[in-house]
C-alpha cells in the first residue's frame, strides 16, 4: 500500500476525486492517512472527515515559517507521498529533501507557461486568456525547491475558446485536473514512474 498525506487549502475538489478513486477501486494501492490544512475551516476538511479521513489543520498564520517543520515532523516516516492538492503554502528545503521525489502537486495550466511565483488560482487562466494560447491544461509534477519546476509526471490538455472566461477556462480544466491526479497516484502507486533529473520515465507494465 502507498500511504499518502493530501495537503490542502481550500475547496478540495481534487481530494474528493482522490478520495472517489480510492472507495472506487482504480486507487486499490493508496491509502490516505492525512488530510492536512493550512487554512482552518477549509471545506476540503469536511470532505475528508465525512468519510473518516484524520484531518489535521496547521494555520499558517499561526506556524508561519515553521508549517513546514511541522509537517515534516508529523509525516516522516508516516506516509510514502505528500500530494499537495490546492496547497498554496510554500514548501520547505528540510521537507522537501526528506521527501524527495516523493511530494507532488498539481498545477493548472501546461508548465512551463504561466507557472511560477504568483501564478495560482484564477490569475493562471487570466495569464492564458490574455496570453492568447489556443490551449491550455493542467500538470502533475514532482515538487522540488522551485516554485513548480519539478519533473513532470503527467500532463493534460484542453482547448482554450475565443470567448473563454477565466473561470470557464478554470472549469475546463478542472475536470482533467480530476483525472489526472489519481492517474499519476496509481502509476506511482504502481512503481512505474522513474526519475532521471528533470525528466520521468513511465513503464508500460
Ligand atoms: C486546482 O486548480 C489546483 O490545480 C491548484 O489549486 C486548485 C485547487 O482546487 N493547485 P481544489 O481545492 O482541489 O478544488
Amino acid at each position: 500500500m502507498l500511504k499518502i498525506a493530501v495537503l490542502v487549502s481550500g475547496g478540495g475538489s481534487n481530494l474528493q476525486a482522490i478520495i472517489d478513486k480510492v472507495s472506487d477501486g482504480y486507487l486499490d494501492k493508496v491509502a490516505i492517512e492525512y488530510v492536512i490544512s493550512d487554512t482552518k475551516g477549509a471545506y476540503a476538511l469536511e470532505r475528508a472527515e465525512k468519510v473518516g479521513i484524520k484531518t489535521l489543520t496547521y494555520d499558517k498564520k499561526e506556524y508561519g515559517d515553521s508549517l513546514s517543520k511541522k509537517i515534516l515532523d508529523t509525516l516522516k516516516g508516516k506516509v510514502d507521498v505528500i500530494v499537495l492538492a490546492g496547497f498554496f503554502s510554500i514548501i520547505k528545503k528540510e521537507l522537501i529533501d526528506e521527501f524527495r521525489n516523493r511530494i507532488i502537486n498539481i498545477h493548472p495550466s501546461l508548465i512551463p507557461s504561466f507557472c511560477g511565483k504568483g501564478a495560482y488560482g484564477i490569475h493562471v487562466h487570466e495569464k492564458a486568456i490574455e496570453y492568447g494560447v489556443k490551449i491550455s491544461g493542467c500538470t502533475v509534477h514532482f515538487v522540488d525547491e522551485g516554485t513548480d519546476t519539478g519533473a513532470i509526471i503527467l500532463q493534460k490538455s484542453v482547448p482554450v475558446y475565443g470567448e473563454d472566461t477565466p473561470k470557464k477556462l478554470q472549469e475546463r480544466i478542472l475536470v482533467e485536473e480530476h483525472k489526472a491526479l489519481p492517474e499519476a497516484l496509481k502509476l506511482i502507486s504502481e512503481g512505474k514512474v522513474r526519475v532521471e533529473g528533470r525528466r520521468t520515465f513511465i513503464s508500460a507494465q
